[in-house]
């Protein structure tokens, strides 16, 4: 049958720095507690006239140009987002419209962290079905938008990107391939990381912008706990369906939440730390697009390579779980 494969990756990042040092200005932290518990040293945030569609315009237009395809061909525009432009149009209409795919479908999809995930075994399911040619796959949030900079129990977390994929038809002889996935979700720890209002049951009112329900709110050790959990077992799944094992991973891509959560997940499966990519000390946990900026920064530094097998894992707010097996 058909197989989906990568055929090129690009991200996009803000320019704009905002250090440990600058937080430790704005509320009661530090760069050490910042670094120690988290290992985040930078993140960076979006101007005030920019918004999420801005960078995943950009992050498409290089995963195209990485591919050698122009977005005239594009069939379908997917973007995993929890902070889109607006609640409506989707922030991947926007985008089809900003690239000028003119013929592609184009949808948001709503898995938090684990949305570029959703999104990839999506995308990757529509080219196998033999519906679809040419599939971007994006992921882009502005947490920043959705922060609490008065929270320092979140507020030293989260930071702003985007990144994306392009998926094509690989050949019968090629080897590349979207090889497997695995997703998951458990709404009954929905409450642990959420955003209260701005959506039907709690409408923006002067009430609910006045009682802080417009930011994220996160039971940070609850959801650590789940989150290491769901990164070893949906690896171990993901490895199973396809036929490998741990030691067959040539890189681990993981979501950038915590380098805690990182590591833990790592010395489970007896990784050398060459063998996972972390990108967090820069950029913080950009949500759906963790995985995809590093992911395409993988690709760029060389540290990912044709015929190498990536998996990607990944956890969010839902809660939301899910990994990819990829060769390259
Ligand atoms: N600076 C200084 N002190 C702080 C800060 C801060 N920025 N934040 C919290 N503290 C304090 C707390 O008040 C607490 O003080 P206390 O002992 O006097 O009460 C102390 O530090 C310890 O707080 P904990 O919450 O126990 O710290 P912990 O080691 O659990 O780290 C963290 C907190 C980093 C949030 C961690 O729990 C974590 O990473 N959780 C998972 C987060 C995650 O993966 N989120 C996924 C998000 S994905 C998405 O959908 C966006």
């Amino acid at each position: 049958g058909v197989r989906a494969k990568i055929l090129g990756t690009g991200s996009a990042v803000p320019q704009r720095v905002l250090s440990n040092a600058d937080l430790e200005k704005m509320v009661d932290t530090s760069d050490e507690w910042i670094v120690t518990r988290t290992g985040i040293r930078e993140r960076r945030i979006a101007e005030a006239n920019e918004a999420t569609s801005d960078y995943v315009a950009k992050a498409c237009e290089r995963a195209l140009t990485a591919a050698g395809v122009d977005a005239s061909e594009v069939d379908l525009i997917v973007c995993g987002t929890v902070t889109p432009d607006m609640m409506f149009p989707a922030t991947a209409n926007l985008v089809q419209n900003a690239i000028g795919a003119k013929k592609a479908a184009s949808f948001d999809l709503s898995a938090a962290c684990s949305g570029f995930l959703y999104g990839l075994s999506l995308g990757a399911s529509f080219i196998e079905s033999g519906h679809f040619s040419y599939v971007l796959v994006a992921a882009g949030d502005l947490l920043s938008r959705i922060t609490d900079y008065e929270d320092r129990s979140t507020c030293v977390l989260f930071g702003d990107g985007a990144g994306a994929v392009l998926l094509g038809r690989a050949e019968e002889s090629e080897e590349a391939g979207i090889l497997g996935f695995s997703l998951g979700s458990d709404g009954s720890g929905g409450h642990l990381l959420n955003m209260p209002a701005g959506g039907s049951r709690i409408p923006a009112s002067a009430e609910s912008v006045a009682a802080r329900l417009h930011y994220l709110k996160m039971q940070g050790q609850e959801t650590f706990k789940f989150a290491v959990n769901a990164m070893v077992s949906s690896t171990e799944e993901v490895l199973e369906k396809v036929g490998y094992q741990k030691e067959d991973i040539s890189l681990l891509v993981p979501h950038q939440a915590n380098i805690r959560i990182i590591d833990a997940a790592r010395r489970r499966f007896g990784l050398p730390e060459d063998k996972v990519m972390v990108t967090i000390d820069k950029y913080g946990n950009t949500s759906a697009s963790s995985i995809a900026i590093a992911l395409d920064e993988a690709v760029r530094e060389g540290r990912a390579k044709t015929g190498d097998l990536v998996v990607c894992v990944g956890f969010g707010g839902g809660l939301t779980w899910g990994s990819v097996a990829i060769r390259l």
